[in-house]
């Protein structure tokens, strides 16, 4: 088993390139399977997830071939429509091929993904929206089956107890397609990976208004083309850096990043005393001796991102004072917090509140990563430790992360990967 031996109290400086958004990868992976032709995608991270979707792409017929951050999609082939469990259980995101196969052979059978270290993740709300649009859903052996003789536009309300939810209109969004006449999805989720999608589609030749907002109408049945396409920076990435150079009160620029995605984030370490420049480059992050507690409420987009969660809780324990950090959108989110007061942090939990005790000393010690943020957290808190933090059960973190180690290695932390 790999793990991440980081050694603290290395001052982070330079230059760090941001690759390309996982999260926006994945969906439009899949709705270049629309295509009648094949599609072209560019600034593909190298990531596990985003090999596990070419295999997913690859059991449905069409051809996927990822090669130095492009990937070419051939959905020539694409004539099965059974997502298998082997698969769906190491990625959740396989359930976009229920849009896509409901779309293209009114058919999908996928293995139900279940639950996740973060929380229970239901998927009734892609459900709900397929129904709405024509479809009879069974569940039986494991496996969500959606049948649809014919499709049909529909007005969808898209929202569950946390809000929008990115993976239902997702799989609405495929699906509306290929629907007759017009479907408008209110309460749908308008974080920038749904809008790269949605951005996609139109090149492809689809009509979809209200990109980034929360109502999107689609007119459905146009005929789909491949096309060349360059995917979004990821974000998250780009905020994991940026957490990064503040935490060691280093001076980073994060390039190519996109602050128009990053609002919220830049707002909050600006707050927190951290000095954020936006250049033509990206995000130029600069640490600061007189940072400020903070009060960190995760909402869905526009709102600070639940993927920055455990990476801002991770500058805060460095922030002195009380610090309180509420989580609304996954239940089950701070795994993270265990693991860093075994390296000396103060941290409580109220149901969906931790207080921050923050200033007190780190000290290194052997963590178990329980998700994939949570890993570039650990990994964070260890860049400030004393001595060694030993992070495990890394493959979370290549799931989400390219070559982490390197990237923050050239920055100049004392980070390797042991096997
Ligand atoms: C995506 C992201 C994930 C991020 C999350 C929220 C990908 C591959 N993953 O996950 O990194 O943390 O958005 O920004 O892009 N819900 C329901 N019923 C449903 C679906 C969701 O109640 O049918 C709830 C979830 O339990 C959660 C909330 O809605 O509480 C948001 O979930 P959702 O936006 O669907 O997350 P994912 O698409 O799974």
């Amino acid at each position: 088993m790999q793990k991440i031996s980081v050694r603290g109290g290395k001052v982070l400086k330079g230059t760090v390139e941001i690759s390309g958004s996982k999260n926006a990868t994945l969906p439009v992976m899949t709705a270049a399977l629309l295509g009648e032709s094949p599609s072209h995608l560019k600034n593909i991270p190298y990531l596990n997830d985003i090999k596990t979707m070419a295999e997913v792409l690859r059991k449905l017929g069409s051809k996927a071939v990822l090669d130095d951050h492009e990937l070419k999609i051939d959905p020539a082939g694409f004539n099965k429509f059974e997502a298998p469990y082997d698969l769906v259980k190491t990625m959740r995101a396989s359930i976009y091929s229920l849009g896509a196969c409901l779309a293209r052979m009114g058919e999908a059978k996928v293995s139900l993904p279940g639950g996740c270290a973060i929380g229970a993740r239901p998927i009734d709300l892609h459900l709900k929206g397929v129904e709405q649009l024509g479809a009879k859903v069974t569940i039986e052996h494991g496996f969500v089956h959606a049948k649809a003789s014919k499709l049909k536009g529909a007005t969808i309300y898209l929202a569950g107890p946390h809000g929008p939810s990115v993976g239902a209109t997702v799989n609405v969004v495929l699906a509306a397609t290929a629907a007759e006449g017009t479907t408008v999805i209110e309460s749908a989720s308008s974080e920038p990976e749904v809008n790269d999608l949605v951005n996609f589609l139109n090149k492809m030749g689809a009509s979809i208004e209200g990109v980034g907002t929360s109502k999107l109408v689609i007119e459905g049945k146009k005929k789909l083309n491949g096309v060349e396409y360059s995917v979004i920076p990821d974000r998250v990435e780009a905020g994991t850096f940026m957490a990064a150079a503040a935490i060691t009160k280093g001076d980073v620029l994060v390039k190519d990043a996109n602050p128009g995605h990053l609002t919220a984030v830049i707002d909050k370490f600006r707050q927190i005393g951290v000095t954020v420049d936006v250049t033509k480059e990206g995000i130029r992050v600069k640490g600061g001796d007189n940072y400020k507690p903070a009060d960190v409420m995760i909402l869905p987009y526009p709102g600070f991102p639940t993927d920055m969660q455990a990476q801002i809780m991770a500058l805060l324990l460095t922030v002195p004072g009380n610090s309180i950090v509420t989580e609304t959108i996954w239940e089950n989110r701070f795994m993270h917090v265990f693991e860093m007061n075994r390296m000396g942090a103060d941290i409580t939990i109220d149901r969906s509140h931790a207080v921050v005790k923050g200033g007190g000393k780190l000290s290194g010690a052997p963590v178990m990563a329980s998700d994939l943020r949570a890993s570039a957290a650990l990994i964070l808190a260890g860049l400030v430790a004393e001595g060694e933090t030993l992070v495990q059960r890394i493959y979370h973190l290549d799931r989400g992360y390219e070559k982490i180690e390197e990237k923050l290695s050239k920055l100049g932390a004392d980070i390797k990967r042991i096997n």
